[in-house]
C-alpha cells in the first residue's frame, strides 16, 4: 500500500501538467491553501485550512495561532518585485507555518510560482543541499542571508521544464523524509 507521502507526491507531480495550477493565486495565502489542498486533500482532514494550535520544530515556535489570521493577511500584502522581496515574503511565511503538516512542500510550490511570475526565475531544487536547506531555515526567522543566498545560487530559468518541475518535486519530498528536527 503506498504511504500519504507517496501518494501527495504523484498529486505534486500531476500538479505540472494540470489546469488547476493556472488558475491558483500567487503570492497569498489563499494560493498556498490551494495548493496544499491540492496535494493534501484526499489524506488529511485539516488540507488547505490554517490551523487553530501552536505548533513547533526543532526548538523554534511558529507563529501563534491567536494572530495568525493578521499575520497571514500582512504576508498577503508584502511585495514580490525581486528576489530579496520574494525570499523575505517565503520566510516570513515559514514563520507563520500556517497548516499542521505539508508547510515546506506546499510552501516551496508557492515560491516558485511567485518566482515564475515575478522574475521568470524559479529554483531548481536539485542543486540545494538537504542539509545546508533545512540549516538555512532554522536560521532564517533570526537571519534570512544564509537562505537567500542557498536560493540565489539555484536559480534557473527553465520555468517551463517538466524535468526541472518533476526533480524539483522529488527533492522537496526527500527533504521531509525524515524528521531532521524530529524532538526528542
Ligand atoms: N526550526 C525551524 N525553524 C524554521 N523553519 C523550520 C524549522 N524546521 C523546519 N523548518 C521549515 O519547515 C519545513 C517543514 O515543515 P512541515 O510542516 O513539516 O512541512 P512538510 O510536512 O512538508 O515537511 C522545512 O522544510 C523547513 O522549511
Ligand atoms: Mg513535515
Amino acid at each position: 500500500m503506498k504511504n500519504i507521502d507517496e501518494a501527495s507526491k504523484e498529486r505534486a507531480i500531476m500538479l505540472f501538467d494540470s489546469k488547476d495550477i493556472q488558475n491558483f493565486e500567487i503570492g497569498t495565502i489563499h494560493g498556498l491553501q490551494q495548493i496544499h489542498l491540492h496535494l493534501f486533500g484526499d489524506f488529511y482532514d485539516f488540507a488547505g485550512k490554517v490551523r487553530g494550535k501552536d505548533i513547533s520544530k526543532g526548538g523554534f515556535r511558529f507563529a501563534s495561532h491567536l494572530y495568525l489570521k493578521e499575520i497571514l493577511t500582512k504576508i498577503d500584502e508584502m511585495t514580490e518585485i525581486n528576489f530579496e522581496d520574494i525570499v523575505k515574503k517565503y520566510v516570513e511565511m515559514n514563520i507563520a507555518h500556517p497548516f499542521m503538516e505539508g508547510n515546506g512542500r506546499s510552501m516551496r510550490i508557492w515560491l516558485d510560482l511567485m518566482l515564475k511570475k515575478n522574475i521568470k526565475k524559479c529554483v531548481d531544487w536539485l542543486h540545494v543541499d538537504k542539509m545546508d536547506y533545512l540549516n538555512a531555515m532554522q536560521r532564517s526567522p533570526v537571519n534570512d542571508l544564509e537562505i537567500r543566498e542557498l536560493l540565489r545560487g539555484a536559480l534557473t530559468d527553465k520555468i517551463d521544464d517538466r524535468e526541472v518541475f518533476m526533480k524539483g518535486i522529488e527533492q522537496s519530498y526527500y527533504y521531509e523524509e525524515e524528521d531532521f528536527y524530529k524532538e526528542k
